[in-house]
């Protein structure tokens, strides 16, 4: 059992391995947050939700931790939840009605308002073996008459009092995405958020608090994020009482939700986790959690592919990439993938988007043949779409112009040449859901690449009822789940990349049916060390699709072992590359086979931060610790400094571990207390390190 309810204090305790979070009834019926930290002995330990402290000129039905803190009385912080009834009543005032328990690790509070028929129901999850818990709000309309819904939050987390609150999240922008970021809190709010339509490059729906002393192995860290790709938002709120709550949910600009008589609206789920060691510890937990239980992995290690983008551009057809494909299947590749340019009349990126059909042009008979090719040289093959988009160019357009999002008295706003589609319109669904089922069905496709190349403007959706106009930011994002779910489930084994102008759809949410992500359209590995990191503090390596690419950026090692270090994909192009270079590619390849489950799947461990002056590394262990894998880099070689020693993590400290490129024997604990030197001392210069249990 990991959920108590101790009935004389109204109390729910939700307990993971270390962790207990709990919840208690006050005497005015408000749900209240109790604790969340170390697992502590038994009910007495806990506050009582009347203990609440109260503040000067706040009064004790004001100043109040509610779990979903729902706007109204004397409520004046960050509100979870915001209505107007329909007789213009602005103001929530909901009491505890009853609770259920389903399973042993599911809990449902149901809250309702004092007067007016509608309730709430706070849903949570415990994923015992991660410390984390993941909550959700359904909202229910009991009466007669439309409640406009104005903010909707997932979850509100309130934190235990520290003299000082560090808040880390991961911020960029297009081609330098996840970079993290750290800032002590003062008064006031702090902001995250995407009003771009999609979960944006700006910034990523996660983030975590902590006293600002915790590093990557000690210290207590908070962290959550919001399961949804759209326009989100999380506000950190240090109040002047020196608490701190956090919302975390859909973001309320230009949000109105008309929650009909009998209809029910449910928040994105958000997860908080705990770690009692730091950063490292909250990752690893995070990489786990998502592998198993938000994308359980198809059991098999994402494969080795090669992209045909940078080599040829727009400029595909079925001679060239049957060659590509030739080379990339002798050097170890396992997928080929065809990217932007197959279809419709797609020579740039002016013109084709919403024409899904195969250019003849290029392809003369269909890509049937190209496939073929692919299969038996023993690949995958893999395909680059972009459905959510159009051409003002295209049939597709000249045939339903209102099919995008659009206002009639207004400009509708390109970049790259393109537009939305509104996939909050039953047909436009229907239309994308049909082409991608005509397209995996008809080609032995076993691997997608979907891209969302452009932000959201114009919002307009002027032939649905006024009511509904600013629904359109979450009929969208549901729109686009409903399609990934329906080919997940009709198409099992396909693995499907979510992509957006690099990486700015990354989220828990399309997690539950991307298999990977594309990071960044930056591939220069030096850059992509920092993206990389920012990355893994939320997401894991599995997902993680890094490229090797041509450009002088580095040497040929260094970008190998960047891109190594998650889903190993090759972008070269390989007309060019030299038989020296062919050979090493192969070699690369070959020697990522031999450790990608413990890269994909094993225990990833921060052990220098490529923010640091020096260098980075990482370093993976699999799961039954016989194999650990260590990736070095070197930034500028300044004379006389050395990379410090490095200490390993998570081995067997009895176990004893051979490095052949070292050309050591020593037992975990020497390992993991000595170190090991690594020499690197030449600018960009890199080592990949690999340990095998000897026994
Ligand atoms: C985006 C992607 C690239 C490539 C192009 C194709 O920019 O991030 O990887 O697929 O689109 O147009």
């Amino acid at each position: 059992m990991k959920i108590y309810y101790y009935e004389d204090q109204k109390t729910w305790v939700l307990s993971t391995q270390n962790v207990d979070y709990a919840l208690g009834v006050d005497r005015f019926g408000r749900l209240q947050h109790l604790y969340w930290g170390k697992s502590l002995k038994g009910i007495h330990d806990f506050p009582k939700a009347d203990d609440l402290r109260v503040y000067c000129f706040e009064s004790p039905k004001g100043y109040s931790r509610e779990e979903i803190m729902p706007w109204g009385g004397l409520k004046y912080t960050e509100p979870g939840l915001k209505v107007t009834f329909a007789n213009h009543t602005r103001d929530l005032d909901l009491v505890y009605d009853h609770f259920q328990i389903i399973g042993d690790a599911e809990l449902v509070v149901s809250l309702k308002d004092k007067s007016q028929l509608f309730s709430i129901h706070l849903h949570y999850r415990v994923i015992e073996n991660y410390d984390i818990i993941e909550r959700y709000v359904e909202i229910r309309n009991e009466g007669t008459m439309p409640v406009k819904l104005e903010q909707v939050m997932g979850a509100i987390w309130h934190f235990p009092v520290f003299s000082d609150y560090r808040l880390t999240y991961l911020a960029g922008h297009w081609a330098a995405e996840l970079q993290v970021r750290q800032e002590l809190l003062q008064e006031g709010k702090k902001v995250i958020e995407s009003r771009h339509g999609s979960t944006g490059h700006y910034f990523n729906p996660w983030f975590a608090i902590d006293t600002g002393t915790g590093n990557e192995e000690y210290g207590e860290i908070y962290y959550g994020a919001v399961a949804f790709s759209g326009n989100w938002k999380i506000v950190i709120e240090k109040t002047p009482f020196q608490t701190l709550q956090v919302a975390a949910g859909l973001n309320d600009f230009d949000f109105l939700w008309e929650l009909e008589p009998s209809q029910s609206f449910t928040s994105p789920v958000c997860i908080g986790g705990y770690s009692d060691c730091g950063f490292g510890k909250a990752s690893r937990n995070m990489h786990h959690y998502q592998q198993e239980l938000i994308r359980p992995s198809l059991n098999e290690l994402n494969p080795v592919l090669y992209n045909s983008w940078n080599a040829t551009i727009f400029d595909v057809n079925e001679k060239d990439q049957k060659s590509l494909a030739e080379k990339a299947a002798a050097l170890g590749v396992e997928l080929f993938v065809i990217d932007d340019g197959w279809f419709g009349q797609r020579y740039d990126d002016k013109a084709g988007l919403g024409n899904w059909y195969v250019n003849r042009e290029k392809f003369p008979d269909g890509l049937a043949p190209l496939i073929k090719h692919v299969r038996e040289l023993g690949m995958k093959f893999g395909i680059w779409v972009e459905p959510e988009m159009v051409n003002p160019d295209s049939d597709l357009y000249r045939k339903h112009p209102d099919w995008v999002y659009h206002f009639p008295d207004r400009e509708r706003s390109e970049f790259r040449n393109q537009l939305v589609l509104n996939l909050g319109r039953e047909d436009v669904k229907q239309f994308i859901l049909d082409m991608m089922d005509e397209l995996m069905s008809d080609n032995d496709i076993s691997f997608v690449k979907w891209d969302m190349n452009r932000y959201f403007s114009e919002p307009g959706w002027p032939e649905a009822p006024a009511s509904k106009h600013k629904e359109v930011w979450i009929r969208h994002v549901e729109g686009l789940y409903e399609i990934w779910r329906i080919l997940n489930e009709k198409y099992p084994k396909v693995t499907f990349e979510s992509c957006s102008g690099g990486g700015g759809r990354i989220d828990l949410g399309i997690m539950r049916y991307a298999d990977q992500f594309w990071v960044s359209d930056n591939c220069n590995a030096f850059d992509r060390l920092q993206i990389n990191e920012g990355y893994t503090y939320a997401y894991h390596a599995k997902a993680m699709a890094s490229w090797v690419v041509d450009g002088p950026w580095k040497s040929f090692k260094y970008r190998f072992h960047c891109a190594m270090m998650g889903a190993l994909g090759i972008a070269m192009n390989l007309n060019k590359l030299t038989e020296e270079e062919l050979d090493a590619t192969r070699q690369f390849i070959q020697q990522y086979k031999e450790i990608s489950a413990t890269v994909q799947e094993g225990d990833l461990y921060r052990l220098l931060s490529p923010r640091s002056s020096m260098g980075a590394v990482v370093q993976y262990v699999n799961k039954v610790k016989t194999q650990a894998v260590v990736f070095a880099f070197r930034h500028i070689y300044q004379l006389s400094l050395y990379l410090p020693p490095i200490r390993l993590k998570g081995l067997d400290p009895e176990g004893e571990y051979f490095s052949e490129t070292l050309n050591i024997t020593r037992s975990g604990a020497s390992l993991m207390n000595r170190g090991i030197e690594i020499k690197l001392n030449e600018n960009f210069s890199s080592q990949l390190i690999v340990f095998q249990m000897s026994h």
